[in-house]
């Protein structure tokens, strides 16, 4: 896979596809800007290099609709305050039916504003859209520096962990989750599982594949909205046991404030810990920013499910066309 360092960029027009799909407040407001500031060493880094920057992105699902809440104008605010200077940021690229068609018409329009292309959208790369995946029909492409960042530490994670591996699973929707849960208990000691997720595989009646390395939560708050403080303390001795954690998915409403705190006290013992630590997926990087622990993990994952896909072992659409 070719990288942004692989190419000469000064004076270039170099497309970049970003993943800057960040949580907004009804008012507009962006809740957590980790997607975006996690973009700004590929930024700076053509900045410094003297390339002519074209930025690009979606945000939430429009459905093809130009809808003013799902505007990018908020985020190339944001992006200006951070690098100190203007910046171009195609308006969100869902406004236009044919990303998500993958419409190469829609491809080639977008190829026609670049001499090279970057992907730089992790997040994404499950996703075969247009701008994910045909505009490298069009243009010399390569990854950016944090996709590069974000495969690098994937597949350190996937081969060859250091053991003990403990792996935790939270959120809902169990369904998109099983092809993971057995992967990953395949190689770990042990998969510590939230509430929700517990819930559903009884009342689904879903079958996982080893069984005997799923660890269930012992006690739960306000009727499974958190995990409760004899789970805390079982996570927490096998978090502290551990050379290799993943951590994926809260463990509780954490759009609540009161049932962030399993969540929370879970992330803060993982920061304790000497293992290599990984975390991410859904909205778990507003509470670690929200803690002041973004840089206390070997990596804070821009994916949600584009993590879980990978580490399933499943081909990414998005890197598999830069190969
Ligand atoms: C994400 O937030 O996981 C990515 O930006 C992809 O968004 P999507 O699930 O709407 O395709």
């Amino acid at each position: 896979m070719k990288t942004l360092k692989d190419f000469d960029v000064r004076n270039k027009r170099v497309l970049v596809r970003c993943d800057f799909n960040v949580p907004l407040s009804e008012k507009g407001e962006i809740l957590d800007d980790f997607r975006i500031r996690q973009t700004l060493p590929t930024i700076e880094y053509l900045i410094k290099k003297g390339a002519k920057l074209l930025l690009m992105s979606h945000l939430g699902r429009p459905d093809g609709k130009a809808i003013e809440a799902f505007s990018l104008k908020p985020v190339q605010k944001r992006l200006e305050e951070l690098l100190g200077q203007k910046i171009t940021l195609l308006e969100n690229l869902r406004f236009d039916p044919r990303e998500e068609q993958n419409d190469e018409s829609f491809a080639r329009e977008l190829a026609q504003k670049g001499d090279i292309y970057i992907n730089d959208a992790f997040g994404v790369c499950h996703r075969a859209h247009a701008s994910v995946v045909s505009i490298p029909k069009f243009l010399p492409s390569g990854a950016g520096l944090l996709l590069e960042k974000e495969v690098d530490c994937l597949i350190r994670l996937s081969n060859n962990p250091e053991k003990p591996l403990v792996a935790i699973m939270g959120g809902a929707k169990v369904e998109t989750k099983v092809k993971f849960i057995d992967k990953i208990s395949k190689i770990a000691d042990a998969v510590l599982i939230g509430g929700l997720l517990q819930k559903e595989l009884k009342a689904k009646n879903i079958k996982l594949k080893y069984p005997q390395k799923i660890i269930e939560p012992l006690d739960e708050v306000s009727g499974g909205k958190d995990i409760g403080p004899e789970t805390i303390d079982l996570f927490k001795k096998r978090i502290s046991q551990a050379r290799t954690i993943f951590f994926n998915g809260a463990l509780g409403l954490i759009e609540q404030k009161e049932f962030s705190h399993g969540t929370e006290e879970i992330l803060k013992a993982i920061v304790q810990s000497k293992a290599f630590t990984v975390v991410g997926g859904g909205d778990m990087t507003q509470v670690i920013s929200r803690l002041g622990l973004s840089d206390k993990f070997s990596h804070v994952s821009t994916g949600g499910g584009a993590m879980l896909a990978f580490l399933s072992g499943e081909k990414l659409p998005g890197l598999e066309v830069l190969k």
